[in-house]
């Protein structure tokens, strides 16, 4: 198989690490001034990252929507363990979930309308079919219930390769990853949302190489 340039091994724990270390970086201020105004919602009791890695994202989004239930899936055995550890100890979570899953390949083991609110952070660009991924997400989300995709996006190759630099990776990888990394437009991704049946979806763009996406389950 060739290899996917948009998908890092999160087998390494170096890179696991990496992952963990820039959380901060990633998912700044002005993400979550995006998140906010795109979200406005109060409590969400049970919330669910997809490919959730190091499982940072999901410990703010459950204690920011009070949630009792967290449910944290990856393939990657590594970033579950960080997750787990993460989520017990910046939680106060009644129940914590964590799912081995390839979302490529397997099934996502959920009863359908389970989940009211779904996050995927730097994450689509990596699944070999996001518009099934997407369609496979939208079954396990209740009506009523909300999706947010944030991702890179395409257009801008110089700063797509400055911001990844303060992440810590070399100017010739980022520019081989680019077309990977930077796969889908944010219209692109609004598109795979609205595909998959979602609506009143909205979009806002951070700055050149981030957008954040909504889409509502009706
Ligand atoms: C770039 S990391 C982002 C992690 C986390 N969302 C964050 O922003 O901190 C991408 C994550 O998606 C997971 N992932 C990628 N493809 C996947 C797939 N097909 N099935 C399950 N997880 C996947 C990886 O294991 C990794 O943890």
């Amino acid at each position: 198989m060739a290899h996917n340039h948009g998908k890092a091994d999160w087998t390494d724990d170096e890179r696991v690490q990496r992952m963990a270390n820039s959380y901060k970086v990633r998912y700044d201020d002005r993400f979550w001034k995006a998140f906010s105004s795109l979200t406005n919602r109060d409590s969400q009791p049970v919330v669910a990252d997809f490919g959730c890695g190091p499982g940072l994202l999901l410990a703010d989004i459950a204690n920011r929507f009070k949630a009792h239930t967290a449910i944290a899936l990856d393939e990657s055995e590594q970033m579950l363990a960080l997750a787990e550890k993460n989520l017990r100890e910046l939680t106060k979570l009644e129940s914590i979930d964590i799912q081995h899953v390839n979302f490529d390949t397997d099934e996502i083991q959920m009863e359908k309308n389970s989940i009211d609110f779904a996050f995927s952070g730097f994450m689509l660009h990596e699944v070999a079919n996001p518009l099934d991924f997407v369609t496979n997400v939208k079954r396990v989300i209740k009506s009523n219930g909300i999706f947010v995709v944030y991702d890179f996006v395409s257009g801008n190759e110089e700063m797509f390769v400055k911001t990844v630099a303060r992440q810590g990776m070399s100017e010739e990888d980022a520019r081989k990853r680019y077309p990977h990394m930077c796969k889908h437009s944010a219209d692109d991704i609004v598109e795979k949302l609205e595909t998959s049946g979602f609506s009143d979806c909205r979009l806002i763009t951070i700055d050149a190489v981030r957008a954040v996406v909504v889409g509502l389950k009706r």
